[in-house]
């Protein structure tokens, strides 16, 4: 069943029902200042940093779900309605939602009365903006009132939530009609307020929620809108709020448009106040005037299209399959962007407070972004670069706002070192820029402590090298990609993190999946020395000893072993009762090539195949742990069939495209994308339930009663894998160093189509033709018309736009 349907053209996707399986929420923002939102609108505000600086309220856990946002109330006569159908909940003659590339629109229609919510933050501004338009489609005239109303969050989102006896008291705002200023802090050490403003004065307004909502009330029947009207309420501590009143008279085919603003202001501290205790509101006032009218509006909207155009023309697909189409031009692109800014930070599932910036994870949300701004991607390797530790380990987190790393977590997951060569190599790649490597970046934060970025890489290649255990893998430490396989934890106590419990190295416990990595990303480094004209000898012995050690140890007969555990018990094989089979080492080992020639890569994608596929993507392990072991950690905490215990962990799906490429299986690797691309599975959303234009991290496997539901959409690895994988690894345009490489592997049936793909600065127009229905293999190549040897493109001159033909057989 679908609630809505993808509108192409617009690039938005039309949610056509309030009740939606889950609120399917959009990301508004791309700078510093960022809003979630459902399509209810609910959800919640922050700048830079939703844990540090959050400025509106969000319960997680709520009941009912999704109660706070960016709600207007509209009251007519009797009857209170929402123009998103939330929280009053009155049913709406029409309903839609349109969710677009950084702005959203929500319409509703009531009696007559239609109102129309438009939302989006503009660029280089930190604000949101709403525009809310009420009609009046009869023939007589009409008096309504309309009521916006906001809960703001008094800034530390988990303070916030838990630390009342002080904040019950210390909440603070100042109202100058049409602005609300919430300012709690502000008198001591904060310099920064947020303003809730309207571009006409109000008839009313109130900041106590306890006068707006009433003591036992609730958002969905707020006392001030089902009574007489906003109280004039000034709150001292308890929950400060912005609720404005307006009353509107339209005659028959009147509209009338108010333009509402949240935004985020900082003033330097000798310059706070305006007069003793009254704040200095020049910044906020200029904002105001900034988006004051409507054609303001109208043009800052317009440049966020424009943005978007632009930074999806960076690679466009034209294959005719329109499912395929979208997900590639429009949605993977626009996930990459969302997980490229918040990392796994704040989301549905995330609460903000959880998490900041992973080293692994925003090192491989670089895969699929650094098309698309690399000046952006560059400054991120270097923060990240910034948090490793001189021996080549890493800080696991950062914060946002502070990058600093977070000592809470600490370090020992011992594949982080290796992703941040992954992420560096995929931005050489694409941009050519090897000055990079000579950018100084502290380790551990500490300035004195700097060394140009090259010799990050390489102590992150050294780490891994001289942490090998007893069988010549890599050390797992707390864990590698498998934050739940924790060999080293041994927790007994409820409540413990497997994250940080036990020690964080043990001398044993070893990951056949950071080897695959090892080879990977080694070859990769190596390269990237190679160009540099050093010796890569050392290098590439290690990486050759790994691949045998990979083979030996690491190999148990049809597929690759997961790991060895602390008491150098195989994890993964034949011998296990459960756990006998896990898709990371597969998916990556295959990926470097591992067995390649000698046949083990296909036997183990086969194996795949035979033991983990399902109709909704590839589960994780299988058999599934029934129970907790002690000695493999988290993992078996989760009950069968969920998240990293035997789930479709959607991240390591794109591996196995990736690896079925690698093999030149090119229907199969299609299949394996087609099961887990959003898109494809509109059809099943009242089953998948999680927005059907983004990735979700998880889909309940076979082992789990609600088999197919999807959880944790938005903010996950698998968004940019899979636009690693069809881009480059299935459509076969793979940037290299030295240039553009087209290596299509696609299913046999597809007859041709063409790729623009903006690489260094010139556009190529790719036109690929299958005459033979291969799967892979080129067999010539033209550049602007002349034959060229199958291979990689030179770089072409910047400003130029080439164009290639090539014909696979
Ligand atoms: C989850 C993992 C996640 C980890 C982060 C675990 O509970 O299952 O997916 O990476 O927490 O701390
Ligand atoms: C989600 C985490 O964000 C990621 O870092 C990890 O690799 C996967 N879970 C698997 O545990």
């Amino acid at each position: 069943m679908r609630f809505g349907y993808f509108d192409d053209a617009r690039r938005e996707y039309v949610i056509t029902t309030p009740r939606t399986p889950l609120p399917w929420i959009n990301y508004l923002g791309c700078e510093d200042f960022f809003t979630l939102l459902s399509n209810t609108a609910g959800g919640y505000c922050f700048y830079r940093d939703a844990r540090l600086r959050r400025l509106t309220r969000y319960r997680y856990n709520n009941c009912p779900l999704d109660s706070e946002g960016f709600r207007v109330y509209i009251k007519d006569g009797d009857t209170v309605w929402n123009p998103g159908w939330q929280p009053v909940q009155t049913e709406l003659d029409s309903y839609s939602c349109r969710h677009g590339l950084g702005y959203t629109v929500i319409e509703g229609e009531k009696d007559g009365v239609g109102a129309r919510q438009e939302l989006f933050v503009p660029k280089g501004e930190l604000c949101l903006l709403i525009r809310l338009t009420v009609s009046n489609n009869c023939p007589v005239k009409r008096k309504l009132q309309v009521f916006p109303y906001l809960e703001f969050c008094l800034w530390d989102a988990m303070d916030d939530s838990s630390n009342f006896q002080r904040n019950l008291s210390i909440g603070e705002v100042e109202v100058k009609d049409p602005a609300i200023y919430h300012k709690t802090e502000y008198r001591e050490r904060r310099d920064h307020y947020a303003v809730f403003w309207a571009n006409r004065p109000f008839d009313g307004f109130d900041t106590s929620r306890e006068a707006f909502i009433g003591t036992y009330g609730s958002p969905a029947r707020p006392q001030a809108v089902f009574g007489g009207g906003c109280t004039g309420s000034i709150t001292h501590g308890w929950q400060p709020i912005a609720a404005e009143q307006f009353d509107l008279t339209l005659g028959p085919g009147d509209s009338e448009s108010i333009i509402f603003g949240l935004g985020y202001i900082e003033n330097p501290g000798d310059e706070k106040w305006e007069s003793t205790g009254v704040i200095n509101k020049k910044k906020a006032l200029a904002m105001m005037a900034r988006f004051a009218a409507d054609d303001a509006f109208d043009a800052a909207l317009e440049e966020l299209r424009q943005y978007w155009e632009e930074l999806l023309s960076g690679y466009q697909l034209y294959s005719g399959a329109q499912k395929l189409d979208r997900m590639v031009n429009v949605w993977n692109q626009y996930q990459c962007m969302v997980t490229f800014n918040m990392s796994r930070s704040a989301s549905y599932f995330e609460s903000g407070m959880g998490r900041g910036m992973g080293f692994r994870d925003s090192c491989q949300d670089l895969l699929g972004f650094v098309h698309l701004i690399p000046d952006r991607a560059r400054e991120r390797i270097l923060d990240i670069a910034a948090t490793q530790f001189p021996d080549g380990s890493a800080y696991h987190q950062y914060q946002p706002l502070t990058k600093k790393g977070n000592t809470a977590m600490g370090s020992g997951f011992n594949d982080d070192p290796l992703w941040l060569i992954a992420g560096a190599d995929a931005y050489l790649r694409e941009t050519g820029d090897w000055s990079i490597l000579d950018e100084p970046v502290p380790f551990d934060n500490d300035p004195a402590l700097a060394k140009p970025l090259l010799e990050h890489l390489l102590r992150s290649f050294r780490y891994t090298s001289s942490h090998l255990g007893p069988h010549g893998l890599p050390l797992i430490g707390r864990a590698d990609w498998n934050d739940c396989l924790n060999l080293n934890c041994f927790s007994e106590h409820p409540g413990e993190s497997f994250q940080i419990t036990g020690p964080s190295e043990g001398p044993v416990a070893e990951s056949v999946f950071i080897a695959g990595m090892f080879v990977k990303y080694g070859r990769a480094l190596a390269d990237i020395c190679r160009h540099r004209g050093m010796d890569v000898s050392y290098m590439m012995d290690a990486v050759a000893a790994m691949e045998a050690s990979v083979l030996d140890a690491g190999w148990d007969g049809d597929w690759f072993r997961r790991a060895f555990d602390a008491a150098g018990h195989v994890v993964g094989g034949k011998e296990c009762r459960e756990g006998q089979i896990f898709i990371e080492p597969q998916g990556m080992c295959v990926m470097a090539g591992i067995g390649k020639e000698t046949g083990q890569a296909a036997a183990a994608l086969e194996s795949v195949k035979e033991r983990l596929d399902t109709p909704f993507g590839i589960v994780l392990l299988d058999p599934p742990y029934s129970r907790y072991y002690l000695e493999l950690g988290e993992i078996g905490s989760y009950p069968p069939g969920y998240k990293e215990n035997a789930a479709v962990f959607c991240h390591n799906n794109p591996w196995i495209v990736c690896a079925e490429a690698e093999l030149g299986h090119g229907d199969r690797a299609f299949e394996v994308y087609r099961r887990f691309a959003p898109a494809y599975i509109e059809d099943i959303s009242e089953i998948h339930r999680t927005e059907p234009y983004v990735y979700s991290q998880m889909i309940a496997g076979k082992d789990a009663p609600d088999f197919g539901e999807a959880k944790n959409s938005w903010l996950t690895g698998t968004t940019a894998w899979s636009f690693v994988a069809i881009s480059q690894a299935i459509l076969g345009i793979k940037p290299t160093l030295d240039g553009l490489l087209i290596a299509p592997c696609i299913p046999a049936s597809v007859k041709s189509y063409s790729v623009k793909r903006r690489f260094r600065g010139a556009v190529y127009v790719i036109t690929v033709e299958n005459p033979l229905g291969v799967q892979h293999g080129v067999r010539e190549l033209y550049v602007n018309g002349a034959a060229h040897e199958p291979g990689v493109i030179p770089v072409q001159k910047a400003g130029s736009t080439v164009s290639i033909r090539v014909i696979m057989g």
